[in-house]
């Protein structure tokens, strides 16, 4: 059958990623992307003649007379500090975008899967699906961004029930991978970009914080098994628990692999940022019903990530604007030419 998908937000980090599993995977796919560039950092040219690109806002773009029947939704403010810049319009914006893809569902009868965020659970340990969520006390932009991610999965979820369109729900856990900007505010880019230049790697509250990083292209292929194998009005956890690691560690680890002698260097991030910094101690998922719903299960260890990232950044020697986006030769030689759908 022939297959009309939409991602928007797919000219950042993990929309190029899934971008280019989708075309390596789905030779008959026809792939429009809608972006408008607010914090994608990665050259997109490997991209033109290869999917239909809309440079816009996703909230405005016009789309009258487009059909669809995947749409990958995952544009959104993101990064602790790229919503920092946001902050008071986050949750605003977050659940604009959700509407505006509802309503192209409920328009056209697309599949949507959204791309919330592990930040929705809103505390610290092993996180399931079915906890039940409780909104802690804290204020600041994160708290405006996770309950912005969960307004938009309730409203998607009221309007598939409404208009009947298939809905599926993404919780990523943090992820890391080629392409990934350290302007934004991501931590692995972040220890790259300063261990290469002999910088200070930054430890907010002492680095003894548990992340489970998970490779982007290992998210790719998750967000396709849910698309095309999870259960309609289900919600999903994207994450590696077995790349758990501190962020104390993983700086060792980041300086190791670049043979850098750059300190660690402990800093509190509310005098860097102001008081509207906030971040968990430590997340982790559950991934069973991923993996007993789609099969799926992660396959890229922390060492495996943390090398190609390595790779990709000494190519490229810590200047994000406008990098490149390395491609594999099986990239380039099984995409298909599509024509851009009008
Ligand atoms: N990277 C992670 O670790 C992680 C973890 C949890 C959830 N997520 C979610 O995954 C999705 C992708 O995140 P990412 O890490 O690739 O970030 P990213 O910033 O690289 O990608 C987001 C893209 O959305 C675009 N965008 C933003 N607002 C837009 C708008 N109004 N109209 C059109 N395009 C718009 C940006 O230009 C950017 O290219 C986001 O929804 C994010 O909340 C990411």
């Amino acid at each position: 059958m022939e297959r009309k998908i939409l991602i928007t937000g797919g000219l950042g980090f993990l929309g190029q990623h899934l971008a280019r599993y989708l075309l390596r995977t789905d030779p008959a796919c026809q792939l429009t992307i809608i972006d408008n560039l607010s914090s994608s950092e990665i050259n997109y040219a490997w991209l033109h003649n290869r999917a239909e690109i809309l440079t816009a806002d996703f909230r405005t773009v016009p789309l009258a007379g487009r059909r669809f029947s995947r749409i990958y939704h995952l544009a959104s403010p993101v990064g602790s500090l790229g919503i920092l810049t946001r902050s008071g319009y986050v949750a605003k914006e977050i659940t604009d975008l959700a509407l505006r893809a509802g309503e192209l569902a409920a328009d056209n009868g697309a599949a949507v899967l959204y791309v919330s965020s592990s930040e929705v659970y809103g505390k610290a340990g092993v996180q399931r699906e079915d906890d039940e969520l409780a909104v802690p006390v804290q204020t600041g932009t994160r708290m405006e961004y996770s309950l912005g991610k969960l307004a938009g999965e309730h409203l998607l979820c009221n309007l598939a029930a409404r208009f009947g369109f298939r809905l599926t729900v993404v919780r990523p856990f943090n992820a890391l991978g080629e392409g990934q900007s350290a302007r934004i505010g991501f931590v692995v880019p972040t220890f790259f970009r300063n261990a290469l230049a002999g910088k200070p790697l930054p430890l907010f509250h002492g680095g003894n914080q548990i992340r489970c990083f998970c490779h982007a292209e290992d998210v790719a292929r998750g967000l396709v098994a849910i698309q095309e194998r999870g259960k309609d009005r289900q919600t999903y956890n994207i994450g590696n628990p077995g790349n758990a690691v501190t962020i104390r560690e993983l700086a060792m680890r980041i300086r190791e692999l670049c043979a850098s002698d750059s300190q660690l260097e402990t800093v509190d991030p509310t005098q860097r940022f102001g008081a509207h910094y906030l971040e968990a101690s430590a997340k982790s998922p559950c991934i069973d019903k991923i993996k007993a719903d789609t099969g799926w299960t992660p396959a890229i260890d922390l060492d495996s990530a943390l090398t190609r990232v390595y790779d990709y950044c000494s190519t490229i020697r810590g200047d994000y604007s406008c990098t490149p986006f390395v491609l594999g030769p099986s990239d380039l030689t099984s995409a298909v030419e599509t024509t851009p759908s009008t």
